[in-house]
């Protein structure tokens, strides 16, 4: 199986790389713009796939689509807050190549969005899948599990990243993007909106058993969960 992952040398793209790593059945492509970055995180890959640099921008897909033939493309770029006009090209892209595509978004909007393509998705025979990451896909999947046993009427979600974990320049990039904007969410019910990174509370994750993390500083972000 070939693997094009846009942003493929980045923290998170990255992750996912080393994730796969134990599969020797796959081929990496590792996609960026700037084919020494890309060059240089194939050099120190450590793992049983195979590793190839590739230098594509998201914008231009289709040539590298219709060179390389992968079967998936996994868009791990961003900050998908900031895709501007064309900021479905990927998508479209590879519905027009006939390619299996996913992506780590967590721009509500953009999320939101992703759902118009579903029938020319289908017509093609693939899947076009948005938001496969921590949120919202992870943050559904433990709701629908604690559904089935418990009666739900309402969630407060927080990420706390560990403290160890890397941040990308495109996380950073999106969060500065939007704060002091309005942030869409949900609240008692009702549509609005927040300021994003100007709303705040302290929490104390405490996890039954467990030592409770130490006091946490949480603002609100720009999920599509919310
Ligand atoms: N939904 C979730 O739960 C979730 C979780 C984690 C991350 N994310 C999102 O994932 C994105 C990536 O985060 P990160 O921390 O990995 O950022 P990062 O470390 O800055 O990595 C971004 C990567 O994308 C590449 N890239 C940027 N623009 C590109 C373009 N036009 N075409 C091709 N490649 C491009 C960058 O390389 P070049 O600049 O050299 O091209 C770099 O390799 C962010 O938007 C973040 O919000 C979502």
């Amino acid at each position: 199986m070939k693997i094009l992952i846009l942003g493929g040398y980045g923290v998170f793209g990255g992750r996912l790389v080393r994730l796969l790593a134990d599969l020797p059945m796959l081929e990496l492509l590792i996609g960026g713009r700037n084919l020494a970055a890309a060059q240089a995180f194939c050099a120190s890959y450590v793992g049983q796939s195979t590793l190839r640099p590739l230098q594509v921008d998201r914008q231009q897909l289709a040539a590298a689509l219709q060179a390389e033939r992968p079967d998936l493309v996994v868009d791990a770029s961003g900050p998908f807050q900031d895709y501007g006009e064309h900021r479905y090209a990927a998508i479209e892209a590879c519905i027009a190549a006939g390619i299996d595509y996913l992506d780590f978004a967590d721009a509500a909007d953009f999320v939101f969005g992703v759902s118009q393509y579903d029938a020319q998705a289908r017509a093609a025979g693939i899947y076009v899948l948005s938001g496969v990451s921590s949120f919202p896909v992870l943050t559904a999947a433990v709701l629908r599990e604690m559904a089935s046993h418990m009666d739900i009427v309402s969630v407060e979600g927080g990420i706390a990243p560990s403290p160890y974990a890397g941040i990308g320049l495109n996380v950073m990039r999106a969060v500065v993007g939007y704060a002091g904007s309005p942030v869409k969410l949900r609240r008692n019910g009702r549509d609005g909106h927040g300021i994003g990174l100007a709303e705040s509370r302290r929490f104390t994750v405490a996890v039954p058993g467990r030592l409770p993390l130490r006091n946490l500083h949480f603002s609100l972000v720009d999920v599509p969960d919310l």
